[in-house]
């Protein structure tokens, strides 16, 4: 496949050390000051349901659709050619960003739910039977149960679940217990949306491998905080989404070691997956274009290695440095408020903060903070198994970015003070 440079303007050089530039990097983010809130100036921590997008995602977005767009892969024309270009080269981008080993291990999907219906489609219907059984955890986002509850429904098959402790930890040792000889699959998050823990997903990984049994990992929440290099935790699947790593919505990525790609089963047919077509027979096209059919989202792949580019740009050692100290100061700060009970405690956490606050109900504290301009998510964070573990209906949760202040951590807690004393 061609690779041809996708031409972003990162902030800083690769490997650029040192603390962040943080008032700079928010420069590069229109909407953090554009936006204005009950008149206040925005506090937008919901990073973990979305992100931003910085002005050279959204100048490459505009490039392409004013310069560059027609459909891939199927024309001889120009445009035709300059979008399949760029297409693969955002390609190329993202298996350099994960270190995969070829870009044919690259999957353009529209997010992490569809990758990992997916592979539950894919791979699932065609290795995992009767009484096998399938290992995922307690604190996995519903997109991480559903499709391979989907999936046992049809088959017969069996979800094993892995606890989690009080401070919202796997039960390592348990996890080991849940493999038998009847263990097809193992589908984890590398990092909770709802508690922000990082699980341990090497070791994960390891033990999956030593009983013979493949590993999917859901990076929906990881690879915004986390270097990740598929090479060296040797998944087998890893899945992620463009909108939660400043790129845009609508496209997400699903890594597979080739050999399980090859076994697959195409998920969806239509164009663009064929080599040929009779009405006796269709021959599937190699991979990873026999998981693309039809049209792809070829602009936000596009935006999406231009946002990957800008984060490897800025750094991804530098990123979690800032963004553990926000948690760091938004942890201390929101325990000294009596009443205030964080969810998810885990000793290694990215930056995202679950709390209640007394019994105040989570979408009040949610409307509250929003008069501050303060923007959490509340709810149940499309995990509710993790709310039924810990006896609640919902959080309100704070999710950061790089590009979040000690200011507006501050502030948080003063909205979240001002919650507490007017139902206290
Ligand atoms: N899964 C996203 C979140 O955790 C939407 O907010």
């Amino acid at each position: 496949m061609s690779a041809v440079p996708n031409q972003a303007s990162p902030i800083a050089a690769p490997g650029a050390s040192g603390p962040l530039d943080v008032e700079r990097l928010r420069a590069d983010f229109p909407i953090l000051t554009e936006v204005r809130v009950h008149g206040k100036p925005l506090v937008y921590l919901d990073n973990g349901a979305s992100s931003q997008m910085p002005r050279q995602v959204i100048d490459r977005l505009v490039r392409y659709q004013t310069r560059e767009h027609a459909n891939i892969h199927r024309g001889v024309h120009y445009l035709s050619a300059t979008a399949t270009a760029a297409y693969e080269a955002a390609r190329a981008t993202v298996q350099r960003f994960l270190n995969a080993r070829e870009d044919r291990e690259i999957v353009f999907t529209s997010g992490v739910t569809d990758s990992i219906n997916l592979v539950a489609y894919g791979y699932g219907r065609a290795f995992i039977g009767a009484g096998d059984e399938i290992i995922v955890t307690h604190m996995e986002h519903h997109a991480n149960i559903v499709p391979w509850q989907m999936l046992c429904e049809e088959k017969g098959a069996q979800l094993r679940v892995v606890p989690i402790t009080d401070a919202g930890e796997l039960v390592m040792e348990e996890y080991e217990r849940l493999f038998t000889p009847r263990t097809k699959l193992v589908a984890v998050t590398h990092v909770s949306n709802a508690l922000g823990t990082i699980n341990p997903v090497k070791e994960m990984i390891d033990i999956a491998h030593r009983k013979g049994v493949p590993i999917m990992i859901d990076g929906a929440q990881a690879v915004q905080h986390i270097a990740v290099d598929v090479q060296a935790l040797d998944c087998d699947f890893y899945a992620f989404t463009g909108h939660k790593v400043y790129g845009p919505t609508g496209v997400g990525v699903l890594y597979a070691k080739a050999a399980l790609l090859e076994k697959m089963r195409p998920y969806r047919g239509g164009g663009d997956m064929i080599l040929s077509v009779t009405f006796e027979k269709t021959i599937y096209n190699e991979i990873p274009f026999k998981f693309e059919a039809g049209t792809p989202p070829i602009a936000a792949a596009i935006g999406l290695a231009t946002a990957l580019e800008y984060v490897q740009g800025v750094g991804l050692d530098r990123i979690a440095a800032h963004e553990k100290e926000l948690l760091r100061r938004a942890t201390e700060q929101l325990c000294a408020i009596p009443g205030v009970r964080i969810v998810g405690t885990a000793r290694e956490k990215a930056a995202v903060l679950s709390f209640n606050v007394g019994d105040v109900h989570p979408h009040d504290v949610g409307t509250l903070l929003n008069d501050d301009g303060v923007a959490v998510r509340t709810g149940h964070h499309c995990a509710q198994p993790v709310m039924q573990r810990y006896g609640i209906p919902a959080t309100a949760r704070a999710s950061f970015a790089f590009y979040n202040t000690p200011a507006e951590v501050e502030q948080l807690a003063a909205s979240v003070r001002r919650v507490q004393k007017l139902f206290g």
